[in-house]
């Protein structure tokens, strides 16, 4: 009865305090949840939902608010990925303004739950603040406020990221550095090596990435990162791994070649990463999708989860959500959804299972 009461009133205590009670009590390895069913060296990650286009809908911050998300967040991942709380806009909302709260928070609770933190995103063409798209710069200032952007958030955070996203979505589909980049454009595309350098100095520890979606089948963008990745190496950049988001759709086929991708980077000696997976599709009349749909996408991530088996330094495998009720899905691609691996009310789908026993029969 006493112990009853002592642990009720821990909970009710974490619960004041916004935390939720450490994962998996049951165990970290009884193969119950995502992570304690992987092998050892590969991380299961998913993005923390939070900013962006969750901003405009009719819910509080899931990350902060939600607690049953928490619950199954802490239970089932060992890596999470803010969703947008280190985008640019986010974190760094005026010229002499940082804004680390949610960032910080997130950082916390994946110390407190045992898990890496993968940092996302330090180049990128899109959800930049206006001061900085809208500005008016000499080049000079622009590389003094990226390499101090670089220096002051992953400097925060250092000793505290498996994995840097430093550059995100730097060339276009036809392998051609993406104009819309503020730096590629003003300072040329020798910027990223600059970046990668700045982020390194930031904290060594850290592995560095380039990271893009579009590079599940081999084509003009895998060369050109193929080509990118060379030459930072030869010029002894410091740049540790290459990694596909994964947004799939069934509209396409199932990335069967993905293995073979993510073997020409480990062949590099690169570190691969799959950091945004989800699987959308067009949903029926009435929004529910069929029992052939889910049969379909559990296969989808199957695929994806068995080509980063496939490859000796694939170490980090992240779906962007976990469940239906946050997916940045329904807002960015009208007519499909349900691209995640639960329900909204967080139970699993065929895909959740699909991973998991995936993982298991790896271990
Ligand atoms: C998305 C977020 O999920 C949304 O909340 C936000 O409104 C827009 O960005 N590639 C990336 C991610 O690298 O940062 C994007 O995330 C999805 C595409």
């Amino acid at each position: 009865m006493r112990k009853t009461v002592a642990v009720l009133a821990t909970s009710a205590l974490l619960a004041l305090a916004g935390q939720t009670p450490p994962a998996s009590a049951g165990g970290h390895h009884d193969g119950k949840t995502l992570r304690s069913a992987a092998p050892r060296d590969l991380r299961i990650g998913t993005a923390v939902a939070g900013g962006g286009h969750h901003v405009d809908q009719p819910y509080p911050d899931p990350f902060t608010y939600d607690r049953p998300y928490r619950k199954v967040l802490a239970a089932e991942f060992n890596s999470v990925s803010p969703e947008n709380q280190m985008k640019w806009e986010f974190i760094h909302p005026e010229r002499h303004r940082y804004n680390f709260g949610p960032a910080d928070a997130i950082v916390k609770f994946a110390r407190q739950h045992k898990q890496v933190v993968r940092g996302h995103t330090l180049l990128w063409h899109s959800q930049n603040p206006d001061w900085l798209t809208e500005g008016t710069f000499t080049k000079a200032e622009l590389r003094s406020i990226l390499k101090s952007h670089i220096y002051t958030v992953v400097g925060r955070y250092r000793g505290q990221i498996h994995q840097w996203d430093v550059a995100n979505e730097i060339f276009n589909e036809n392998g051609e550095y993406r104009q819309e980049n503020i730096f590629i454009r003003e300072l040329g595309p020798g910027i990223v090596a600059d970046a990668f350098r700045w982020a390194h100095q930031a904290d060594p520890k850290a592995q560095l990435f380039l990271n893009d979606y579009g590079v599940d089948w081999p084509g003009a963008k895998v060369d050109a990162y193929e080509a990118l990745a060379k030459e930072l190496l030869a010029a002894r950049v410091p740049l540790h791994g290459f990694a596909s988001q994964a947004h799939l759709s069934m509209r396409y086929g199932a990335p069967d070649q993905l293995a073979s991708v993510l073997q020409r980077f480990d062949d590099l000696g690169l570190y691969t990463a799959i950091t945004e997976l989800d699987v959308r599709m067009d949903l029926p009349e009435g929004g529910e999708p069929t029992a052939e749909q889910l049969q379909t996408q559990a296969r989808y991530y199957r695929t994806v989860l068995d080509a980063c088996l496939a490859v000796d330094d694939c170490n980090s495998f992240t779906i962007w959500g976990f469940t239906d009720k946050y997916s940045w899905v329904p807002v960015f691609f009208p007519a499909e959804g349900a691209a995640t691996v639960m329900w909204d009310d967080f139970t699993r789908k065929p895909a959740y299972y699909t991973l998991r026993e995936g993982l298991r029969q790896a271990r």
